[in-house]
């Protein structure tokens, strides 16, 4: 039986010791690390801790309906898989994989613009709605050349990402010398050798897989897929501005989804700009370190928005509870990220699956738990904003 569905994981959290023993140190701390001091990947996870439940009890639930609509799709999951750049370092099959599994558990997949597949690729391996995020990398004339590729292959919508105006400083990465792996400079690769010699494995996988592939979705007219070198640098200067996002909107005519907003003045420009939803989001702390956890500021944006457009938000979900928990406080749906990442980096495609099963679950479990029988019953009632009065940054309804 392989080890991601051994009778030990039977949580999020087990899957991550799987994924620290399968991937090198500098693969596994790309995945799992933060910015900086790491206060704000530390508080999405603790702010879930801090808010409890007010469960209905003696009520009968024989099944619960997890199904949400959001951006005009029925999704049969209250959760979607976020992007995550470099899912192809976690396992050769990368990006297609967390699209295939995320669609044939009834729920969409956001393909990175840092993705070491073909956005045909993805969108082709999955039965589900694909949603493609943008970054401004290489200029206007690449992000116009995917956003046309993307058009033409069927995606569902455009996440664009406001929050990556230089790239987080992931200190682990800068220890673990995650920028000698992406050089092509073999000299520079030797002191941090030993660290891939000791996973075997996910060496032979990976050198069978080619390397460290370029982006074959950031195309550069006259110049080809941009290399992976060369994203820390291209990030550095690919900002996405309110002004871009007009540019966008001309020749995206589907929905548009902004990821990263972090308080009511964004989340108010987001619904003035036409966006369709918005994602709250602090990149699950790898950007700008001590910002608050999502989930605390995201009841401040839920009433900004004030039902506008779909509120999205992603940070620190590694339980049913937590997925049920934002939501209770006004979020559409959720985004995980690291939740399926670390199933791909320990098992592929099982992984990948074997997380979605783990979290469907969990929350069917805690709706019948909580006396309530669907993921759209489920309000602010369900939770004591009392008791983290301090925590969750809004005033309680009179
Ligand atoms: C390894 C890794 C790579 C990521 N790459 C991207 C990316 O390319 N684009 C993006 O918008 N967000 C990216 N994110 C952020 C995720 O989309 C999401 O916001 C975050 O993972 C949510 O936090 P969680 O991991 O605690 O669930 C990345 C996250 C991780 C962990």
């Amino acid at each position: 039986m392989s080890s991601v569905h051994s009778s030990r994981v039977v949580s999020i959290p087990d899957l991550r010791p799987l994924a620290k023993r399968r991937l090198p140190r500098v693969v596994f701390d790309y995945l799992d690390g933060g910015a900086e001091g790491e206060f704000t990947l530390r508080e999405n996870c603790r702010a879930f801790e801090d808010l409890t439940f007010r469960p209905r009890h003696a009520v009968s639930v024989p099944s619960c309906d997890l199904r949400v609509r959001v951006l005009g799709l029925d999704l049969a999951l209250p959760f979607i898989l976020a992007p995550v750049g470099y899912s192809r370092l976690m396992d050769p099959q990368g990006e297609v994989a967390a699209a295939r599994c995320a669609g044939a558990a009834g729920t969409a997949y956001i393909l990175s613009t840092i993705s070491g597949h073909r956005l045909e690729d993805v969108k082709a391996a999955s039965v589900g709605p694909v949603c493609y995020q943008l970054y401004l990398m290489g200029g206007r004339a690449a992000a116009e050349g995917s956003i046309a590729r993307a058009r033409a292959a069927g995606y569902s919508a455009l996440v664009v990402t406001i929050d990556t105006a230089v790239s987080g400083m992931r200190e682990r990465d800068w220890r673990n010398g995650m920028k000698e792996l992406m050089s092509g400079n073999l000299l520079s690769k030797v002191p941090f050798l030993p660290q891939v010699l000791t996973r075997p494995g996910w060496l032979v996988r990976f050198l069978l897989d080619g390397g460290v592939p370029d982006l074959p979705n950031v195309v550069i007219p006259g110049q080809g897929p941009m290399p992976m070198t060369d994203v820390a640098a291209a990030l550095a200067s690919s900002t996405v501005t309110w002004e871009d996002l007009r540019w966008i909107r001309e020749l995206w005519p589907g929905p548009i989804v902004i990821k990263g907003v972090l308080t009511a003045e964004d989340a108010r420009r987001a619904v003035d700009e036409g966006a369709s939803a918005i994602v709250v989001s602090n990149h699950g702390g790898r950007q700008l370190d001590c910002v608050p956890a999502s989930l605390q500021v995201l009841p401040e944006i839920v009433s900004a928005v004030n039902g506008q457009i779909d509120v999205l938000m992603d940070g620190g979900v590694r339980r049913g509870t937590d997925v049920i928990k934002a939501i209770c406080l006004g979020a559409r749906a959720v985004l995980i990220g690291r939740a399926y990442a670390y199933g791909l980096a320990a098992g592929g495609p099982a992984g990948v699956t074997r997380a979605i099963d783990i979290l469907r679950a969990e929350i069917d479990r805690a709706l019948k738990l909580l006396g309530c029988a669907s993921i759209s019953a489920l309000d602010r009632s369900y939770v004591n904003l009392e008791r983290n009065r301090r925590e969750i940054s809004e005033p309680l309804p009179a």
